[in-house]
């Protein structure tokens, strides 16, 4: 299981500590959460953070815009060092062009479904997208719990990922325990956000390894 543990969670007074822990774990990405305020009821920070995060970061950005009409930031959030730019179905009227847009960039597409979105949504652009994103929590806050129809979601995804040939990997955010771990690593996730989990445990780094062994 590759662990992105998400910096939203993380001491913000103490960022560069937190990210220099991410390095040096065995998390395989950095997750990185944006939000506008419109899009969800909640801002979190914007790219002079993740700029800074990135320049000490080595492991490879994960951005996860919660956020309205992503597309006007595309060469932002490249210039960020991102490595994936991961976009709201809600969230794009024309997604087929963000997502032609962000590969164009240089990045890798991935894109996320709420809570209540179907996986089918996606059976005629998934054959395009390096990653799925679903959310098991409906997004705008670190810290709340999981929503257990995920399980059968993730096994929904993939069905529809085996039908359409992609190779799209599957991404599951919000509410990850290192209790619930397993079931979604048996209902056939790639990669697990973790937050809260992380950023609160006692020892950060051993909960990151603990969880990538799920
Ligand atoms: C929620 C964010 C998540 C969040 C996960 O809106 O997209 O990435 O940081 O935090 P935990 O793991 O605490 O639910
Ligand atoms: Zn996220």
């Amino acid at each position: 299981m590759i662990v992105a543990p998400s910096i939203l969670s993380a001491d913000f007074n103490n960022l560069g500590r937190d990210t220099r822990m991410v390095n040096n774990s065995a998390a395989g990405l950095i997750h990185i959460d944006v939000m506008d305020g419109v899009f969800v009821p909640n801002i979190s920070f914007g790219f002079p953070v993740i700029k800074a995060v990135s320049k000490i970061a080595e492991k490879p950005l994960d951005v996860h815009l919660m956020i309205v009409d992503p597309q006007r930031y595309i060469s932002q959030v490249r210039d960020c060092g991102a490595e994936i730019m991961n976009v709201h179905q809600e969230a794009c009227t024309h997604l087929h062009r963000t997502v032609e847009a962000i590969k164009a960039a240089g990045m890798k597409a991935a894109v996320t479904l709420n809570p209540a979105t179907p996986v089918e949504t996606l059976r005629d652009i998934i054959a395009e997208l390096h990653m799925v994103l679903l959310m098991s929590v409906d997004p705008g806050f670190g810290g709340q719990k999981f929503i257990p129809t995920t399980i059968g979601k993730i096994r929904r995804l993939r069905t529809l990922i085996a039908e359409t040939g992609s190779s799209a990997l599957i991404e599951i955010d919000g509410g990850i325990t290192l209790e619930n771990a397993p079931s979604v690593s048996a209902a056939g996730a790639d990669i697990i956000v973790a937050g809260n989990t992380v950023f609160s445990a006692q020892n950060p780094a051993e909960t990151i390894r603990r969880l990538s062994e799920a």
